[in-house]
């Protein structure tokens, strides 16, 4: 994991740069591919949106976020955003929460799970891509959107 670089709230500069001005806030219109994710926890929830490219290489031409979260889920999903923008839906899934986390200059232990958040949302609008497309499903986004459901159920019955 990065070494934090802290500041007086725990937090490394970068996150509080990236949580004062986010980037790709926002909905996208007829997505290819939607996912929301939500953290038992805390309750918490992440929407994201996904345009793809229609020229068969899969890359992901925009992506938008909304987060009704914390501090270290707003930074992460805004980070990974830019990290995946562009790329093609394979490079995508292969970024972790590590990798999210390294680009933030490290997150508190207590918030790491908020990172874990971000990749789900975005393993959750590829199986929705997927899923549009007749495609088949990788058995591991089979078991995260499996995962997405039950947490998004259990949610709602905190709200
Ligand atoms: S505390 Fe809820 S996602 Fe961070």
């Amino acid at each position: 994991m990065a070494k934090q670089k802290q500041t007086t709230y725990g937090y490394s500069r970068k996150v509080l740069e990236v949580f004062r001005h986010p980037k790709n806030i926002g909905e996208i219109k007829n997505p290819d591919g939607f996912g929301l994710v939500g953290n038992p926890r805390c309750g918490d929830t992440m929407s994201m949106y996904l345009k793809i490219s229609k020229d068969g290489e899969d890359r992901i031409e925009d992506i938008k976020i909304k987060t009704f979260g914390c501090l270290g889920a707003i930074s992460s999903s805004s980070i990974l955003t830019e990290m995946v923008k562009g790329k093609t839906i394979g490079d995508a899934l292969r970024v972790t929460k590590d990798d999210v986390i390294k680009k933030l200059g490290g997150l508190p232990p207590i918030k790491v799970h908020c990172s874990v958040l971000s990749v789900d949302a975005l393993k959750e609008a590829i199986y929705d891509y997927y899923k549009r497309k007749g495609r088949k499903i990788p058995k591991d986004l089979e078991e995260v959107h499996k995962h997405n459901l039950q947490v998004r159920e259990s949610i709602e019955h905190m709200h």
